[in-house]
């Protein structure tokens, strides 16, 4: 099962994700993790991407593709993944489609901006594992603490809501017509595109995707 979600930050990828790999026994992929696991690293790749990220822009096609094809390729990736934040742009689906990678379903999360902006100020992570919650939405079951290591929470560094409103603007730009281009391989029958309400709590949004994956 090869699975991309696609949405705006915030919209609640991360949080289905974790959900979906367990649920399904697959991979979660997010490309967001892995660039902040190589800026902690310090790698040249992190080194290069920080200022990046911070100032909410997209990392470049050529090195995010060039991250996801040696990701995928590794063997726990076998019977499927799921990619959270790749695509982000035409030419990373594309370079997707010209390896030869099909993609069995696309999820699309809608979610207003005015209320992503209201979820990011109250998101808390755990960097070691990506794993995500919310103080008041989806909280941890310690105050401040992961709910499998006991390990702090932390803020991420470009959830700040001058950063927030910059991301949104750079995926209605550059994302957002990548839904264009999954309805139309849908249409062609090479995958599935289903829209789901990113509004409603997290339990009914993972109720909605089980009963689509089922
Ligand atoms: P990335 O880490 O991928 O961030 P993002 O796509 O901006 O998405 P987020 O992780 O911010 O949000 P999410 O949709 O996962 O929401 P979450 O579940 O956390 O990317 C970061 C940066 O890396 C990019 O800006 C870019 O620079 C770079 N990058 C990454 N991939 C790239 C690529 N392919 N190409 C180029 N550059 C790339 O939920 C948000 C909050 O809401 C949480 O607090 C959560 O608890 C809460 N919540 C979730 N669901 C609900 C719900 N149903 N109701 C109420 N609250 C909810």
């Amino acid at each position: 099962m090869r699975i991309v979600l696609l949405g705006a930050p915030g919209a609640g990828k991360g949080t289905q994700a974790q959900f979906i790999m367990e649920k399904f026994g697959i991979p979660q992929i997010s490309t967001g993790d892995m660039l902040r696991a190589a800026i902690k690293a310090g790698t040249p790749l992190g080194l290069k991407a920080k200022e990046v990220m911070d100032n909410g822009q997209l990392v470049s096609d050529d090195i995010i593709i060039g991250l996801v094809k040696e990701r995928i390729s590794q063997d726990d990736c076998a019977k499927g993944f799921l990619l959270d934040g790749f695509p982000r742009t035409i030419p990373q689906a594309d370079a997707m489609k010209e390896a030869g990678v099909n993609v069995d379903f696309v999820l699309e999360f809608a979610v207003p901006d005015e209320e992503i902006v209201k979820r990011m100020s109250g998101r808390r992570v755990h960097p070691g594992s990506g794993r995500v919650y919310h103080l008041v939405y989806n909280p941890p079951k310690v105050e401040g603490k992961d709910d499998v290591t006991g390990e702090e929470l932390v803020i991420r560094a470009d959830d700040e809501e001058s950063t927030v409103r910059k991301r949104l603007a750079v995926y209605h730009e550059q994302t957002a017509p990548l839904i264009d281009y999954y309805k139309q391989e849908a249409d062609a029958g090479r995958t599935k595109h289903y829209k789901v309400d990113g509004t409603q709590s997290v339990e009914a949004v993972s109720r909605e995707l089980t009963d689509i994956l089922a």
